[in-house]
């Protein structure tokens, strides 16, 4: 059954990237158009740092996958092409293995084939501090990803329905382990409340993994024969109502979750994440055309994601987190009911309060 399941969220998620359609909340922010900000290309980097990881680019493959042959190819091309751009990866839930070691090699393909980039092994919040060790392992892994899942477990047919141990559990796990720990939800989006629960619980950083990406209540309401949960889809906050709500938490953000293209990138840096994650898209471009074509989708985002920054004055991944922000549209009721203050981020670079100083001088 756990092997199955692997192959149709594959087939699904495939299948979610033809298809998906409606808002995507990254269309509701924009930068503010400052004409004379941009800066020389040799001057910007794309490295960040956030827990004590530092990474040469803000941007990761997301977890996805293992534990079936179909899905080892898969995890094989993903590694090649995290080793071949220096983007590091994520597995996927390391269950399967810690259920059946036989199925090892589908995942410890992450690292053969990429033995010195930056891996994370992913496992679920009921796994054992024993099990996580053996996860953690299995990949030589760098961090820890344990994933959040509630909306899920509840639209698949085979789920759990035993939530109440998961905030012990991961304090335990994140006291045990010598690896930084985040925590990520799978696209149904984490809250303020839940990232200041996270940093009480000893969690180095936590992936907001929001709304409008890959809709894993789509996908398991897929699987069931009457389709009959077909009322969580869409369910949560999309990644930048996360974001936002997750300022000054105190614990670092990565963002995932329906990031399409550089400037949901740039986008999700500005509005404060660390790094930026996306599963779905690059499953796709792996599955049509190898390996190669990920590289070169990669390389491309990496290079336009520079071109951004050179363009609105970002010298580093962590600069773009003081350009002047807009939010329009339904991010903005978003805001407006959850006390965030949007008049601040629009007017928050230097060359803002370089204006409004002049303007108030000429007065
Ligand atoms: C996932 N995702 C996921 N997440 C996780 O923590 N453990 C897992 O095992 C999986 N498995 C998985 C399989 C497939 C085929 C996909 C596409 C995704 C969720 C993933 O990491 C991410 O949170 C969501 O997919 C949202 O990001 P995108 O797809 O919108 O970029």
């Amino acid at each position: 059954m756990s092997a199955q399941r692997k192959d149709d969220h594959v087939r699904l998620a495939i299948e979610q990237q033809d298809t998906r359609s409606g808002i995507n909340q990254f269309d509701e922010v924009s930068f503010v158009h400052h004409a004379l900000a941009g800066i020389d290309r040799p001057q910007v980097s794309l490295d960040t740092t956030f827990a004590g990881i530092s990474w040469q680019v803000p941007l990761y493959i997301n977890a996805m996958t293992g534990g079936t042959a179909k899905t080892g190819v898969i995890n094989r091309g993903l590694a090649i092409a995290a080793r071949e751009t220096g983007v590091p990866i994520a597995s996927g839930s390391v269950h399967a293995y810690l259920k059946d070691p036989t199925c090892a090699d589908t995942f410890r393909v992450l690292r053969q084939e990429n033995p010195h980039g930056f891996v994370i092994a992913n496992v679920n919040a009921t796994a054992s501090v024993d099990d996580t060790r053996r996860a953690l392992d299995l990949l030589e892994a760098d961090a820890l990803q344990i994933h959040v899942n509630t909306v899920q477990e509840t639209a698949m047919p085979e789920g759990d329905r035993s939530f109440g141990s998961w905030v012990p559990q991961i304090e335990k796990i994140a006291a045990a382990v010598d690896v930084p720990v985040i925590v990520k939800e799978v696209g149904n989006g984490l809250s303020r409340e839940t990232v200041l629960l996270l940093r009480q619980l000893g969690v180095h950083a936590a992936d907001v993994g929001g709304r409008g990406g890959t809709d894993f209540a789509r996908i398991e309401n897929g699987r069931r024969p009457l389709g009959d949960y077909a009322f969580l889809h869409d369910w949560g906050q999309s990644t930048a109502a996360c974001l936002l709500d997750a300022q000054s938490a105190g614990l670092p953000v990565l963002a995932s979750g329906g990031v399409r293209h550089p400037l949901d990138v740039a986008r999700a840096l500005a509005l404060g994440a660390s790094g930026v994650g996306a599963s779905g898209v690059f499953l796709r471009t792996l599955l049509d055309g190898g390996p190669e074509a990920l590289i070169e989708q990669l390389t491309n985002w990496l290079d336009q994601l520079a071109a951004l920054q050179t363009m609105l004055g970002a010298r580093t991944p962590a600069d773009l987190a003081s350009n002047d922000l807009i939010i329009h549209g339904t991010l903005r009721s978003f805001c407006a009911d959850r006390g965030i203050d949007t008049g601040r981020l629009a007017r928050r670079s230097r060359s803002a309060d370089t204006l409004h100083n002049a303007t108030g001088k000429a007065q």
